[in-house]
């Protein structure tokens, strides 16, 4: 007989009585999916794995401790035989025929009246792959193929516009520390779909390089030294792109909201009436000191981290920085923005008594080719930032956590 190929279908269990028969590796890699599915789960098994124990346990499924038997698939919509038991497999496939249940089979594919694809999610898709006949299956091969799909679709690399849920409205994104491949998936996806981007000079900005030729692309470089565009301006811009109903992606550095002035966009956009969502993205704050071997926590050494901006030097009457009680703490003091000022941040570190040894450390444009890191102690820092040409964007880590790491070879 002519193999025909499988009909595609997407079943919508629930409520609906589904019958899984053997609770083994099939059935535990199974199951979750059928639990999300809302299915009302009957499992028939003598024994189960422990992962598939803890689903009954929490009342996800309904365990009958036994063996398979003729009625089991009574009041099945759909079945899932995978037991260790030939026979069993076979009589319970027979009795799935004969209530025209359709019943998927981990022994015999060719036995099988359901097969199950290969799925992935991908914000609000469901991609499912199958084999066109029983004999060509070969899971490897569509296990690959879904999961290039639902990672191009992830990563922004395969990219299908939305044409019916795409709302204009502004993105704000935060793109990560610098590395490309460190932005959310969620957020390189809108990136790829958007008309307009609003960037910064800090961020993945390698990623600007793969957007079509038709995105806008607008720096908003808020350079620490130099020509900067007022944040009124960006809002302005942000407003403006959007009200046209195209979408805008605005991308930040690291985090939106770390030092990223990410809530004033939103007042003003919420002001104008433009929708906008926020993407979070990885602080520079933890991630470069991690990229550089130093966590910012270690048990039994720092207990705490503190991350203060550098901007505005301590003896600054604008500061609103408690540095004095900073330097009561014992655990990791994590300074963005701080090049310029940690000769004065040390100081009075040191004035209001933190040791001088304190180890520090200085890690230059983390995450990115150009990452370096300097070492010093607080009383050292300054004179060593300064004769190493250290540069901003830095992140300043001071405390004893520096030297946890294994020992580096330069
Ligand atoms: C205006 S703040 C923005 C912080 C950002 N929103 C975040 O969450 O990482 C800019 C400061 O972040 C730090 N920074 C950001 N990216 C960095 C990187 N790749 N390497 C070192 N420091 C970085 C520097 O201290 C820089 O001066």
């Amino acid at each position: 007989m002519a193999e025909h190929p499988a009909y595609p279908v997407g079943l919508r269990l629930t409520g609906r009585r589904v019958v899984v028969l053997g609770a083994g590796q099939v059935a535990q890699r199974r199951l979750p999916a059928l639990i999300a599915a809302g299915a009302d789960i009957l499992l028939v098994s003598p024994e189960a794995t422990p992962s598939v124990e803890a689903m009954a346990d929490a009342g996800e499924i309904t365990w009958e401790k036994r063996p398979y038997a003729e009625g089991d698939l009574a009041n099945a919509w759909y079945a899932l035989i995978a037991t260790s038991d030939p026979e069993a497999n076979t009589a319970a496939s027979t009795e799935a025929e004969r209530n025209q249940v359709f019943c998927v089979r981990s022994d015999d594919a060719d036995q099988a009246t359901a097969w199950t694809p290969a799925t992935g999610h991908s914000e609000g898709v469901t991609v499912a792959v199958l084999t066109t006949d029983a004999r060509g299956r070969d899971p490897r091969h569509t296990a690959a193929i879904r999961d290039a799909v639902v990672a191009g679709l992830r990563d922004g690399t395969l990219v299908a516009p939305h044409h019916r849920t795409r709302t204009p409205g502004v993105a704000l994104v935060g793109g990560g520390p610098g590395d490309p491949d460190l932005i959310t998936v969620r957020g390189r996806r809108l990136l790829a779909e958007a008309d307009v981007v609003i960037t910064d000079h800090l961020g993945p900005r390698d990623l600007l390089a793969e957007l079509s030729p038709n995105v806008e692309v607008i720096d908003a470089a808020k350079l620490p030294y130099g020509r900067f565009m007022a944040q009124e301006a960006i809002n302005n811009a942000l407003i403006e792109h959007a009200k046209q109903g195209k979408s805008v992606v605005r991308l930040k550095g690291g985090d939106p909201f770390v030092y990223g002035r990410g809530m004033e966009e939103v007042q003003a956009l919420a002001e104008a009436g433009v929708p906008c969502t926020v993407v979070p993205g990885i602080s520079s704050s933890i991630s470069v000191p991690g990229a550089a071997g130093i966590p910012v926590t270690h048990r039994g050494v720092a207990h705490e981290f503190t991350v203060v901006s550098g901007h505005i030097a301590p003896d600054d009457e604008r500061s609103l920085v408690d540095w004095p009680a900073l330097a009561r703490l014992t655990g990791t003091l994590v300074i963005l923005m701080g090049v310029g000022t940690i000769g004065k941040v040390a100081e009075t570190l040191i004035a209001h008594g933190k040791s001088p040894d304190t180890p520090v450390a200085v890690v230059q444009e983390g995450t990115t080719a150009g990452q370096r890191r300097v070492d010093a102690t607080l009383a050292t820092v300054a004179e060593t930032v300064r004769t190493q040409e250290v540069k901003a964007p830095s992140v300043i880590v001071i405390g004893e956590v520096v030297d946890v790491g294994p020992k580096r070879h330069a």
